[in-house]
């Protein structure tokens, strides 16, 4: 379900394209539909439904196991109004989940087990208990068995005092859901035609309802404000921290730590505090990472050491860099970087679209664009590669050796040979034959004993 307005998030954007851990909600939910191996997810959209629907066509038709379809709810008249648009998209002789787009974080696992609990011919809810159970549903039972959910608005002073609520996650066979959902009404306090009315039903045709209970609060939040999406992004975080530390790897400080994709990591790994990590990102074996770095659609292969305030973005091409290499403070690569092992790349460098071999450095201050760099190269402060005439980007090539002196400009295309070295302050536009130097700058004059003006005589 994901037809609701969300009024609190005060946005224009639809509430469940909001983004938790860099996913929106709703892809979250989709995700774990995914992961449940569900034959068929079927999305109900409403509000924003243009821009929902956009934000998950790259999975529509077939992707991987399961189809994926939109059904439109138009006017939103109630949870049972909106499964009720998505009944002729469900086959009779599966299970149905439902989820909403705004409950991003349950588990795979719990909802298997909620599966295992309809068994194919009962109701099962996900229930919880909840010291302030104000504004849900409350599950009214008689001794176990389940009689009833009454929302909030319908319940009396009594049922108002249940503390066990209904989730908003049911799972049950598809059959009986059309036969339930066709007897709704919309006569309680909300004029709304409620999904939770088809517990009655069931109780009155003799099918058993399973209350389902966990006590894990994060897997039922939902979201209705930017202050609950932040409290679950800190508990998103918190979960993945715990894993990551189990698995070995050392956080300074689980609570200032942020993976928005996937982190994978090797052995003694080590994370200082306010890292952020995007995308798909990989770490080898001792990689330390220094505090308040960012690092996008990276590989990071062993021992290599990513110094503070580090600034890698590999966006589509990625980022690799070698084993051992050194990076930063302050440093900043962009996609299509590759270092080779032992490479160092020291405060404010930037290197885009360009190799590095084994050994080389641009310690201080430089800009590398569409370079090959070979290795054992020593790139001086200030060095920068003009590789762009306005028009058309050209490659840089540094063969193995070179020395480029500080501030010098490598005019593109350009070939500087093997061994040279580049004067600095040197504009070089031609092509450098390998073991020469090359001066290309104005010649010092030093004029003996001048004399500054002088206001005395
Ligand atoms: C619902 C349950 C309540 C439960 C609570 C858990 C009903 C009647 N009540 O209440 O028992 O405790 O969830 O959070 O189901 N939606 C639509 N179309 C609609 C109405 C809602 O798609 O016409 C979607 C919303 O976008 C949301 C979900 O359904 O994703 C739940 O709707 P919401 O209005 O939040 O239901 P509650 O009143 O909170
Ligand atoms: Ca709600």
């Amino acid at each position: 379900m994901a037809a609701g307005k969300g009024t609190r998030m005060k946005s224009s954007l639809p509430k469940v394209l909001h983004r938790l851990a860099g996913r929106a909600l709703l892809r979250h939910v989709v995700d774990t539909a995914a992961a449940l191996q569900a034959r068929k997810v079927v999305v109900i959209t409403g509000h924003g439904a243009t821009e929902v629907e956009a934000s998950l066509s790259e999975l529509t038709g077939i992707s991987g196991t399961f189809t994926l379809e939109f059904v439109r709810q138009m006017p939103q008249l109630g949870t049972g109004h909106a499964v009720q648009q998505a009944l002729p998209a469900l086959p009779d002789d599966g299970t149905v989940v439902v989820l909403s787009g705004d409950v991003p974080l349950t588990q795979v696992d719990t909802l298997q087990a909620l599966i295992q609990a309809s068994g194919g011919t009962k109701l099962a809810l996900l229930t919880l208990a909840f010291a302030n159970p104000s504004g849900y549903g409350r599950i009214v039972r008689e001794g176990d068995a389940v009689k009833a959910i009454v929302e909030q608005k319908d319940a009396t002073p009594a049922q108002r005092q249940i503390k066990e609520i209904y989730s908003g996650i049911m799972a049950l066979p598809a059959a009986m859901l059309k036969q339930w959902l066709a007897r709704l009404d919309n006569k309680n306090a909300q004029g709304e035609y409620y999904l939770t009315d088809i517990v009655k039903f069931a109780v009155a045709d003799g099918v058993e309802v399973v209350g389902y209970q966990i006590a894990d609060e994060v897997q039922v939040a939902g979201v209705n404000s930017p202050v609950q999406l932040a409290e679950l992004e800190r508990a998103y975080q918190r979960r993945l921290a715990l894993q990551l530390m189990e698995q070995g790897v050392r956080l300074a400080d689980p609570a200032r730590f942020d993976v928005r994709g996937t982190l994978a990591c090797a052995q003694d790994v080590s994370i200082d505090v306010n890292c952020i990590f995007e995308g798909s990102v990989s770490l080898g074996e001792g990689v330390k990472i220094g505090a308040n770095c960012f690092i996008a659609n990276a590989t990071i292969a062993a021992g290599a050491v990513i110094h503070p305030f580090t600034h890698i973005d590999g966006e589509k091409d990625g980022v690799l860099v070698g084993a051992g290499a050194l990076i930063g403070p302050f440093a900043r690569l962009r996609p299509g970087a590759h270092l080779g092992e032992g490479v160092h790349i020291g405060n404010f460098v930037e290197v885009k679209n360009s190799t590095l071999a084994k050994g080389a450095k641009a310690n201080h201050l430089a800009y590398l664009g569409d370079a090959t760099v070979g290795e054992r190269v020593n790139y001086g402060a200030g060095a920068i590669t003009a590789n762009y005439d306005g028009a058309f980007k050209h490659k840089t090539v540094i063969e193995a050796d070179v020395h480029i002196g500080s501030n010098s400009v490598l005019v593109a295309p350009l070939t500087i040979g093997a061994g040279g070295t580049v004067a600095a302050g040197s504009i070089i536009t031609k092509d450098t034959a390998p073991a020469a130097l090359s001066v290309a700058r104005g010649r010092q004059a030093s004029i003996a004993n001048w004399k500054r003006p002088s206001k005395s005589k």
